[in-house]
Order: C-alpha cells, then sequence, then structure tokens
C-alpha cells in the first residue's frame, strides 16, 4: 500500500504516520509539509529517519503534488486548524482558504490523476454554532451539560443528509446526551474556519462519486496529546498543561469567565485502526461522513482541566474575562455511534492518560511554548 500522508510534520499527521507505519504491514508513506506550523519541523528529520519519504512542500502549489509519487490513498491533515483563522488579524481569509480549501482542490486532482482514495480529517467545527451557542445548558460539577427537558427543541436536521446515501444515521437524533451527530445542522455560521473544511468534505465526495475513486470524511472533535503544537485558539488541552505547569498567565474566557466550557477530545493515534479499515475496505456502503471523537467519556470543562492541572503540577491561579470569544460553544461533544457500528471503532484512550503524557511532556520539554508559538 503506498500511501501520501499532508501534513505530515503536524500533530496529527506525524502520530498518524508513526502508527501506521508500526501497525501497517507493507505500508510506504511519503509526507509533504510545508512546515508552517511552527514546532512541525521538530518532526521532519525524525519522520525520515523512520524511512518516510518526507518533502518539504506546499500543497497549494500545484507543482510540488506533482512531483510526487503515486499513491493509493491520500490522507489529508495539512490546514490551518485554527478556528480564528481569517478573523484573528494574523492570517487572512484568503489564506486560510487558499490552505485549507485551494490545498483540497489540489489533492482531489491528484486522486482524480491516481485513482487514489482520499481520506480527510475534517472537524467538528462544521456544526452550526447558532444552535450550540444558545443550547440550554446547566452547571454541574463545574462544566455544563445540556438541559434535555424538551428533545423537540433540537431536531436541527443536517440539509447535507441524503436518504440516497448508504447511511446508519437516519434513526439517530441530531443531539442527544451522548453528543452531536453527523444529523447535526451544518448551515452557517459554522466559522471560516469551519466552512473551509464543510466545503472540503462537499468536494470530496463529489470528486469521488464523480471520478469514481473512494472518499472517507472523519469529522474530529478536539485532538490532543503529547507533541502538540499547544496556542490558546488550538490545542488547548497541551496549551493549558503547558501554561500551567509554567505559571503563565491563563484566562477563562466568556461565558461568565467560570470556564465551564466543555470539549470531548481523542488522541490522534486511536485514529489509526478506522483508517487502516477504512483504507483496506475501499468498497464498503456506509456513510463516507462519520464523527471520530472522544465521547462523553473523554469530555471535560476547562475548570476541571484547572483542579486536574492543581493536583498534578501545583497550584496556579486562573483569571476571568467575561467577553465572549468569537465562535466559542458551551459544550462540544461529538457522539461517535455511528463510526462505531460502521467501522467497529471506537476511542482507546480515555482522558486521564492523554493529560498525563502531555504533563510528562511538559516538564520535558519546559520550553515548548516558546518552540511553537
Ligand atoms: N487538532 C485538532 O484538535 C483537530 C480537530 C479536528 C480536526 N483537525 C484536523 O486535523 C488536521 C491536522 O490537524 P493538526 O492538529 O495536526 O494541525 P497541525 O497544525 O499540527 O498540523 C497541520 C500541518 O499541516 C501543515 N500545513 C499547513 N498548510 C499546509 C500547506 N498548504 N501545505 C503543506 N502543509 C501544510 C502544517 O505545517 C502542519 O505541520 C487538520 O486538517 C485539522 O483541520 C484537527
Amino acid at each position: 500500500m503506498l500511501l501520501l500522508i499532508t501534513g505530515i510534520c503536524g500533530f496529527a499527521g506525524s502520530i498518524i504516520a508513526r502508527g501506521l507505519l508500526e501497525h501497517l504491514p507493507g505500508v510506504k508513506i511519503t509526507g509533504i509539509d510545508s512546515l508552517i506550523r511552527k514546532g512541525s519541523e521538530t518532526n521532519l528529520e525524525p519522520l525520515r529517519a523512520l524511512g518516510i519519504d518526507v518533502r518539504v512542500g506546499d500543497i497549494r502549489n500545484e507543482q510540488d503534488l506533482a512531483d510526487l509519487p503515486s499513491a493509493d490513498w491520500v490522507l489529508d491533515c495539512a490546514a490551518n486548524p485554527s478556528v480564528l483563522a481569517g478573523v484573528d488579524g494574523k492570517t487572512s481569509a484568503k489564506d486560510l482558504l487558499d490552505h485549507n480549501l485551494g490545498g483540497t482542490i489540489h489533492l482531489l486532482e491528484y486522486c482524480r490523476r491516481h485513482k487514489a482514495g482520499f481520506i480527510l480529517l475534517s472537524t467538528s467545527r462544521v456544526y452550526s454554532i447558532p444552535p450550540l451557542a444558545s443550547l440550554p445548558v446547566e452547571v454541574v460539577n463545574n462544566a455544563y451539560r445540556p438541559v434535555f427537558s424538551s428533545p423537540s427543541a433540537f431536531p436541527q436536521l443536517s440539509t447535507d443528509t441524503h436518504s440516497s446515501r448508504p447511511s446508519t444515521l437516519v434513526s439517530r437524533p441530531a443531539l442527544s446526551p451522548l453528543g452531536l451527530t453527523e444529523q447535526f445542522s451544518t448551515l452557517p455560521p459554522i466559522s471560516l474556519y469551519g466552512s473551509s473544511k464543510k466545503c472540503s468534505e462537499l468536494l470530496a465526495l463529489e470528486y469521488g462519486m464523480t471520478f469514481d475513486f473512494p472518499v472517507r470524511i472523519n469529522r474530529c472533535g478536539v485532538l490532543a496529546g503529547a507533541g502538540q503544537f499547544g496556542k490558546a485558539d488550538q490545542g488547548i488541552f497541551s496549551f493549558w498543561i503547558h501554561s500551567w505547569a509554567r505559571r503563565l498567565p491563563l484566562k477563562f474566557i466568556g461565558f461568565g469567565g467560570g470556564g465551564h466550557q466543555v470539549r470531548d477530545c481523542l488522541h490522534p493515534r486511536d485514529i489509526v485502526p478506522l483508517l487502516i479499515a477504512q483504507m483496506g475496505d475501499a468498497g464498503r456502503k456506509v456513510d463516507p461522513i462519520l464523527n471520530v471523537s472522544g465521547g462523553v467519556e473523554s469530555a471535560m470543562s476547562l475548570a476541571q482541566l484547572s483542579e486536574w492541572c492543581r493536583e498534578r503540577l501545583g497550584p496556579h491561579q486562573v483569571a476571568s474575562d467575561t467577553n465572549p470569544r468569537p465562535f466559542d460553544i458551551p459544550w462540544m461533544v461529538l457522539d461517535s455511534s455511528a463510526v462505531g457500528e460502521a467501522w467497529g471503532w471506537m476511542p482507546r484512550t480515555l482522558m486521564p492518560p492523554i493529560l498525563e503524557e502531555i504533563a510528562q511532556h511538559a516538564e520535558q520539554n519546559p520550553d515548548w511554548l516558546e518552540l511553537v508559538s
């Protein structure tokens, strides 16, 4: 099996590449990364030392892709993954779209030429913000929890759920205590980042159907683990633990400044068995768009994360800022039941070992935040 991984020096790409080398006998990996993400350069030589052909190149540049060898599958892990991209004053909306959407189009052209399958690491950020921002929630154990007094208040069926698609999803509610399903609305506003991924999803499906190559869209929730290039707007678990270990200023922002917003998290190495299954059975008749996430058992609020940090790393103060943060939502947990039924997949690493490995990485790499910001 010949595999092309884009964004291979990034957090997810590098961990998945290592996992595939270990668990997929006979795989030969080529990777491409522009090293635009600070810290990604630290993965370049270690990945090459494993025998991976890693090219420094940009998926916005068609020539960089034309120079790559043919592959059976493309795994797209290259993106600007920040929900604030395009509105943070650091990157323009056009830049974001060039990387996240323009790059995807070039990869789809590559798949068309080489008849390669395409797997996109998409995001929970494709789900509509207004119904999530106005979700009725209560605070339980220092964390928001949705109030399900009237389930009919959350129908929010997605406009992209087609009855003609092979689907394991039709009978699922859009939202339950287990989280959002693939049925949840994807109507804008979903952020420029979310839109760049949603458009990529749509084009990937269209290219796959038109030019007859397999496409899988894995909508990931928050990814976390040691070695993530954590920033406040992306890689929050890593950013928080590294900052706590260094006693750097931390702030709960928005929603009253209590840090009650909840996210679930998944270790990228847990995605490896799913990818192996998906690449090994290209023709399986299951929905091509699936949530892939840690779920309610691996979900916590920033206030709870701070309690964990206090126990593990000692005392530290967290300030409060009640000003809202753009695109913030109180509770984002994905229900991955459908991917379980379709592929027998479930997350393996729960939250505590993920947090512990980040804490150990923070202790061993005290200058990590300077390196990655
Ligand atoms: N990290 C998360 O919490 C999360 C959650 C859901 C989905 N995702 C998706 O997973 C993928 C990987 O995210 P990550 O956390 O590893 O991010 P990352 O920033 O660590 O890695 C992305 C890599 O892509 C590279 N890259 C960016 N633009 C490029 C371009 N034009 N050409 C070549 N390389 C380019 C960067 O240099 C970086 O190494 C992204 O597509 C992201 O949207 C991430």
